[in-house]
């Protein structure tokens, strides 16, 4: 008989494990999933604890009660926001992977998912179909972090055969909840003024195309990765994953097409920076030849599907007021 898996969610409140979280309920049941953050979500339905990810003990005595087999960790300070303390960023995104990963190998967690990023690139990496083997040197503590990870990701494979598997997140695009603290982030705030019918002030210029990825793609790619047979992952650090390529002038033309009169304002800030470091596009080859990757989204069903979802969210709250 094949042992009921029992999942732990870090960050489970945040943009990708709110949905994550959902996620794993339907494919393993509501009882076998624990979701965690370090403040409460009082609308989560089903097993929900508190937790602050650089307090060991209690991870670990989580882990214990809920006889935890697999662990998604996604609690972390994203590149934006990491900036603002750049040290503390550093402590929180290592120290806290370091829990989870120990914590695993003491406890015999069978599989572990670890969240890495475009950001692990720098401005010397080629920008048109960034290749998944090239000199990593991010320009972001939060990169400079996920490279760090990455590598102990391997180290803990090689080592402890801890079956720990990752991919690199292009930006992620979803309706469900807001990202916080993001570079990519304006390509979900954009869609906040289109449906209100008002102008959008970009912190990127017009022409900063970066590599993006509508939330079901992204979703999907994280269970197909973990579901795939071990033999086939040959990368122990993190995949390239692509969904789709834009700047937020491409996403201004995709949404006009639904509100004509639609327009964006150009005000770099410091983001810009940081986005112009990262690639345009992803070459992701090595995940499609591997786990049979396959993104299904491309920019102008992900802008409908956003504006349709969004409108319904608004007219829900609105009739509940
Ligand atoms: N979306 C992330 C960010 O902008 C990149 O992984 O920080």
């Amino acid at each position: 008989m094949i042992k009921q898996e029992k999942i732990l969610i870090t960050g489970a409140n945040g943009q990708l494990g709110s949905v994550l979280a959902k996620r794993l309920q339907e494919k393993h049941g509501v009882n076998n999933v624990v979701a965690t953050d370090i403040v409460a979500d009082e609308d989560f339905v089903g097993n929900f604890e508190i937790l602050d990810v650089l307090d060991f003990e209690r991870l670990k005595s989580i882990v214990i009660q809920n006889e935890i087999t697999q662990i998604y960790h996604l609690a972390a300070i994203l590149s934006a926001s990491g900036e603002k303390h750049p040290k503390r960023t550093w402590d929180i995104n290592t120290k806290t992977f370091f829990n989870v990963l120990d914590v695993s190998v003491i406890q015999n967690v069978n599989k572990l998912f670890f969240p890495s990023s475009i950001a692990v690139y720098g401005a010397n990496a080629p920008k048109i179909n960034t290749p998944q083997s090239y000199e990593l040197t991010p320009t972001t503590v939060y990169g400079i972090s996920k490279v760090a990870g990455e590598n102990w990701a391997k180290y803990y494979f090689d080592n402890y055969d801890l079956d720990i598997r990752s991919v690199r997140y292009p930006g992620v695009i979803g309706h469900q909840t807001l990202p916080g603290g993001g570079t990519t982030d304006y390509a979900v705030d954009i869609f906040y003024k289109a449906i209100n019918e008002t102008n959008f002030e970009c912190f990127l210029s017009k022409n900063t195309t970066l590599p993006m990825i509508y939330m079901d793609d992204a979703i999907r790619a994280t269970i197909e990765l973990m579901d795939a047979p071990k033999k086939s992952i040959s990368i122990r650090t993190s995949y390239n994953i692509a969904g789709m390529s834009f700047s937020p002038e491409e996403l201004t033309y995709a949404i006009q097409k639904i509100y004509p009169n639609f327009k964006t304002l150009y005000k770099p800030d410091f983001r810009q920076k940081i986005a112009s470091c990262w690639p345009s596009s992803i070459d992701d080859s090595v995940a499609k030849k591997d786990w049979n990757w396959n993104p299904l989204f491309g920019i102008d069903e992900m802008t409908k599907i956003m504006i349709e979802e969004l409108k319904l969210k608004q007219q829900t709250k609105l009739q509940k007021t």
